[in-house]
């Protein structure tokens, strides 16, 4: 069954940033083949990884539902949908990628709802790991019926806001019927030392720190040049940084 790798936290505190880097090394160490989830609605991983995406799980299904006579005559809805889904894959050489999309609107998308995680949750068999950028609410993870994450990564920065998000995501996990193995938090944009005040909040919450990332000025100046993370130099400290967390997940979730 392949390993799941999930991230979580406020917005803005550098989950898909994260899950560029967690791609990369990924790639770059020949674990594959691996399938990265962008099931953010806001996504935008796919621009961090240097791809363009046209089409999304969430234009599939309200494109179905717009039109649920449009199955071409003699197909099944299912093997329709399928189809359509298939387009939605993007298969790059390390990786593939799905984008998730725009939530459902007003309306009954049980059925199209239930085709549509029934061939996510086939393709997701065929890799050996699975990366999700989740948006705060994990409203993704928590809808799966093979309700399993082998490592949560709770993302916040270096402020107590972020925590708190940290903390609520953390204390909701009970409620998505989700069984976790490991949970870590990563404090991004973090300096050398971290204060009293921010390390006794953690505590409280009581997730471990697997991870600390500097602020890396590489990361804005890519950002603007709209480059690929994948480019970003081997001596960038995010890298590292993220390098050094992935050899600590991938044994751990073994
Ligand atoms: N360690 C870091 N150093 C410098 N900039 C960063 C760092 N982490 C993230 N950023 C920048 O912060 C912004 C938000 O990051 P992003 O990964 O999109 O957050 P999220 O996915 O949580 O909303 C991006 O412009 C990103 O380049
Ligand atoms: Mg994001």
């Amino acid at each position: 069954m392949s390993k799941i790798i999930a991230l979580a936290g406020k917005g803005g505190v550098g989950k898909t940033t994260v899950a560029a880097l967690i791609m990369r090394h990924l790639a770059e160490n020949g674990e594959s083949p691996v399938l990265a989830v962008d099931a953010d609605p806001n996504s935008n991983l796919g621009e961090t990884l240097g791809i363009d995406v046209e089409k999304t799980v969430g234009d599939v299904r309200e494109g179905f539902m717009k039109d649920p006579q449009g199955v071409p005559s003699g197909m099944d809805k299912i093997v329709y949908l399928e189809m359509l889904m298939n387009q939605v894959i993007i298969e790059r050489e390390a990786f593939d990628l799905l984008v998730m999309g725009r939530q459902e609107g007003q309306g009954c998308y049980c059925m199209v709802n239930n085709i549509l995680n029934r061939f996510t949750e086939e393709l997701e068999k065929n890799y050996k790991y699975l990366m999700v950028d989740n948006e705060a609410g994990m409203e993704h993870l928590s809808r799966r019926t093979t309700g399993k994450v082998d490592m949560l990564l709770l993302v916040t920065d270096y402020a107590l806001r972020g925590l708190r998000a940290v903390e609520r995501i953390n204390s909701m996990l009970p409620e998505l019927k989700l069984s976790v193995g490991n949970v870590g938090l990563i404090v991004n944009r973090a300096p050398k030392e971290l204060g009293k005040a921010f390390l006794d909040e953690c505590d409280k919450i009581g997730v471990p720190i697997v991870c600390t990332i500097p602020d890396d000025g590489a990361l804005l100046e890519f950002d603007m040049e709209q480059r690929s993370l994948m480019e970003l130099p081997a001596d960038s400290t995010a890298v590292q940084a993220v390098d050094g967390l992935m050899g600590k997940v991938i044994e751990s979730v073994q």
